[in-house]
């Protein structure tokens, strides 16, 4: 999705820091980069598509003068195919207002059109380049910046993050936030607006979120935040936990590999503060107010996310109904509005999301808020809009995810979501004591119990099965009960960053359908460690091996059955059934990692993905 940041500083050139900036935004997945500075009363924009490497080639050939106050964008092509002429930031026709925009603008066929009829020309397909021209527009009736953009905005439907600056309004920028994510780092020598935080972690460490509805007025030294009514609003600032380092490869050749390796701290850092061995207590913090009695009143959970969040879900809604013998039901957050409407009033939603960011579950969200549900958010990003909109919170600390394939994140929420379980079934009454101290140690243990995952003996086997899979151009992947949302977690991976077509089954579901697949060669990755399923995943081993096809298995090192049919195995530790998951998937987002590196492709940026999507 696009990515944005506006700057403006005391003192300096502006410019480096904005490209550092769109550095960081880049994976969010784009198409295109370009940025403008205000200097000297003169707006000069440059623009490319392709990476930012072509932008900065452009900004080499055709330097900008040195400003205090700059836009950049990273494009994610919605109206008007990836082009120059297309690329963001965009001009009113006269050259005096400038604006880099994230969202969709529903009615822009209508705007465009009104605006052609008075004269403007329009150089590029964009609704943006519409908000520029109402901009523009506005801000010759009124002479003042925000007033424009108060004008402007009230004629736009959509989404739309945005942040503008004018000719003559030197020193002042504004921006604007509905249902796209937009966030004010305030430092010492200036104020910033991003997408994200991690786009300006090498300016600040401080911030505020904008709401939705909201307008602000920057400059170097000030802020005024308004609500959508035009009332100023006052904010406190939050300190933001992540480093800069978090958002660098730290010398890794990929952010998918280190974020890959993080994950025992991952699971360390979501998890530990949050119990004692001694009392069993499982304890979330501030954000987090349902009572035992609250939880006990329940009748029924409800999960809904995407992506590989949503893969979470279905694990969280197993690990729930287990340990806390509660009924639950997983959808797919763009869903929800289409299936039957339910009670409310009994139920707890749980929306899973990495950014707090993704249109989908946000809708999903405040639909079930509407509805007078209650929503608990289980999320990566502090500040974000589910981080702020839901009734409860649980943050995953998994630190800025970067690469656009999410395998952190996904181990944080598991670990998260056995938390909650356990904490539900603890206030019900299913555990008692030793029993949650028993769930709440195999936890601490699985922190150790993933180090193997990472040593050389296990990257030669996930290696030898990349080599095979390399050359496929389709697999299976085969898992039963807590290891069917593995499965479907594992084929995600593969098919995101090495184009290898995958789909996820429930083992016994292969002979409905997919089994027609499998001839000499074809590949089925299956997820066949220790459990409830173990025996009947034999079964369906035996039935692939017998068509000839290959079987490549996730399976625990010791186990020899496994080893007698599979042709490649993954090995792992065996740890007890309900956190399988957590180790299972590892060697999964590896052999995806690996195959997308002996096939060359780009890992942290797949074609066509975007790290967060920000329309429905
Ligand atoms: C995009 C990303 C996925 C992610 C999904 C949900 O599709 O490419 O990696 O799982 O969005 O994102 P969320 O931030 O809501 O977890």
């Amino acid at each position: 999705m696009c990515g944005i940041v506006g700057a403006v500083v005391a003192a300096g050139d502006v410019l480096p820091e904005v490209l550092t900036g769109l550095r960081t935004l880049e994976y969010r997945g784009y198409d295109s980069a370009g940025v403008a500075v205000l200097a000297g009363g003169l707006l000069e924009v440059r623009r490319k598509s392709g990476r930012i490497s072509a932008l900065e080639a452009e900004l080499a050939d055709r330097r900008l003068p040195s400003a205090l106050q700059a836009v950049g964008h990273t494009r994610w092509a919605t109206h008007g195919k990836p082009a120059d002429r297309n690329a963001h930031p965009h001009r009113d026709q006269d050259n005096q207002v400038v604006v880099v925009h994230n969202g969709i603008i529903e009615n822009f066929v209508e705007l465009r059109a009104e605006l052609e009829k008075e004269g403007v020309a329009f150089s590029s397909e964009t609704d943006t380049e519409v908000i520029a021209n109402l901009l523009a527009r506005q801000l010759r009736a009124t002479g003042d910046l925000h007033a424009a953009l108060l004008g402007a905005i009230d004629q736009l439907h959509g989404a739309y993050a945005l942040v503008a600056m004018a000719v003559g309004h030197e020193g002042e920028m504004v921006a604007a936030r509905r249902d796209s994510p937009l966030v004010l780092g305030v430092g010492a020598g200036g104020r910033f607006a991003a997408s994200d935080m991690p786009a300006l972690l090498h300016l600040t460490r401080d911030f505020l979120f904008l709401e939705n509805g909201e307008t602000c007025v920057f400059t170097a030294e000030s802020h005024r935040i308004f609500d959508a009514a035009g009332k100023l609003v006052s904010r406190d600032l939050a300190k933001c936990d992540w480093t800069p380092e978090q958002a660098e490869k730290g010398g890794y050749p990929h952010f998918m590999l280190k974020e890959i390796e993080e994950q025992p701290d991952v699971l360390a850092r979501t998890a530990f503060d949050r119990f004692r061995d001694s009392t069993g207590d499982v304890t979330f913090e501030d954000g987090f107010q349902l009572t035992d009695e609250d939880l006990r009143r329940a009748a029924r959970l409800r999960f809904m996310a995407m992506g590989t969040s949503f893969h979470a879900a279905l694990l969280g809604q197993q690990m729930t109904a287990e340990l806390a013998r509660l009924p639950g039901e997983t959808l797919n957050a763009s869903e929800f509005l289409y299936s039957p409407r339910l009670a409310e009033e009994t139920a707890i939603t749980v929306i899973i999301s990495q950014s707090g960011e993704t249109a989908d579950s946000l809708r999903a969200m405040r639909e079930v808020k509407e509805r007078g549900g209650t929503v608990i958010g289980i999320c990566n990003v502090q500040g974000s809009t589910l981080a702020r909109e839901a009734d409860h919170l649980i943050l995953t600390h998994c630190g800025p995810e970067v690469g656009v394939a999410s395998t952190k994140a996904f181990v944080g929420q598991l670990t998260a979501l056995y938390l909650l379980a356990i904490r539900i079934g603890r206030a019900r009454e299913e555990l008692d004591l030793d029993k949650g101290l028993a769930l709440l140690r195999d936890l601490r243990a699985v922190r150790t119990q993933l180090d193997p995952l990472f040593e050389p003996e296990t990257h030669v086997a996930i290696r030898a099965a990349a080599d095979f899979l390399a050359p496929k151009s389709s697999c299976l992947f085969l898992g039963r009960g807590l290891l069917f949302p593995v499965a479907l977690e594992g084929a995600l991976k593969l098919k995101e960053i090495s184009y290898i077509h995958a789909e996820g089954y429930p083992a016994g579901e292969m002979k409905h359908g997919p089994i027609a697949l499998i001839d000499t060669d074809f590949p089925v990755v299956v997820v066949a460690t220790p459990g409830r399923a173990y025996k009947k995943t034999l079964s369906n081993m035996e039935e692939v091996k017998a068509r000839g096809g290959r079987l490549l298995a996730v399976a625990c090192r010791e186990d020899e059955k496994v080893a007698a049919l599979a042709d490649f195995i993954l090995p792992v530790p065996s740890v007890p059934e309900l956190l399988a998951p957590i180790v299972n998937v590892v060697p999964l987002q590896l052999l995806a990692y690996e195959t997308a590196l002996v096939l060359g492709c780009d890992i942290d940026q797949p074609r066509n993905l975007a790290k967060s999507v920000t329309v429905e």
